[in-house]
């Protein structure tokens, strides 16, 4: 039997060959994080610019992202920083963070960029002991099931504005089904239903095919004014 053509992937290439410039830095970040081994992953090409628009647009110039793995998703977004800016990236693995160090540097995104390394859950709860600044964007990409618990923490270190986007909020349409067993499923209903009925936030989610497969980000921005009023 041949192998159906994945229609999806195809678009995807077709739009990163048209859309994209030829980025010999993220080509080289994939290739390092495949030969250390890390787990494929990372945004895809498109994804990670459409994270460096919302970067820009917002005019972002602190980013928290948790979830680093090789750094690739960190890199979109440090590159649309101002010099000044940062983005503070927690990782749980030493050796994820080690692949990631190295390609920030080949990147020239140093300066801009702190890895927390340690659990999410913890490192969070340290930023906010320290009072740190709100953060203008916030990318959530991590282990699943803590959504809930990053969304709690990451509600302290944003301000009326800050945006919150989430990936894989839909993992090939799981997120539907109530009785799923899986925990990231279950991770991501809990973090959706928390983030729909927040008043402080207004919250979308767009689903995506491509070369990832079928899944999709959420978007909430943190309403001006405290309250959520109309639609
Ligand atoms: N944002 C990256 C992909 C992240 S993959 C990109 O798009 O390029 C998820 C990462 O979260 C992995 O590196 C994994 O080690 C890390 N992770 C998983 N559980 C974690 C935890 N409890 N605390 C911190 N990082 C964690
Ligand atoms: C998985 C996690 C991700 O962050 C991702 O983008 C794709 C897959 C996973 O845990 O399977
Ligand atoms: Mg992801």
């Amino acid at each position: 039997m041949t192998k159906p053509i994945d229609v999806p992937t195809s678009v995807d290439e077709y739009f990163t060959r048209t859309l994209l410039p030829e980025d010999a830095v993220l080509t080289e970040v994939l290739q390092r994080s495949d030969q250390a081994g890390l787990p494929r992953e990372a945004v895809s090409p498109v994804q990670g610019m459409w994270l460096h628009i919302q970067t820009l647009a917002l005019r972002a110039r602190r980013v928290l992202e948790i979830g680093t793995l090789g750094g690739y998703s960190t890199i979109c977004m440090a590159r649309a920083l101002p010099k000044d800016g940062l983005i503070v990236t927690l990782e749980a693995k030493e050796a994820h963070s080690q692949v990631a160090r190295a390609n920030f540097e080949l990147a020239g995104v140093q300066d801009r960029v702190e890895i927390r390394l340690g659990r999410a859950v913890d490192s969070l709860d340290s930023l906010i002991q320290e009072g740190a600044s709100p953060f203008d964007l916030v990318f959530i990409d991590a282990d699943k099931p803590n959504n809930p618990r990053y969304l709690e923490r990451v509600l302290q270190l944003v301000r009326p504005g800050s945006l919150i986007i989430a990936d894989n909020v839909v993992r090939d349409g799981e997120v539907a089904e109530p009785e799923s067993t899986d925990p990231k499923v279950q991770g991501v209903r809990e973090y959706l239903a928390q983030v729909g009925r927040n008043p402080r936030l207004r919250t979308s989610a767009l689903q995506t095919v491509g070369c990832k497969g079928y899944d999709g980000f959420a978007i909430s921005v943190v309403a001006e004014g405290g309250e959520r009023t109309k639609r």
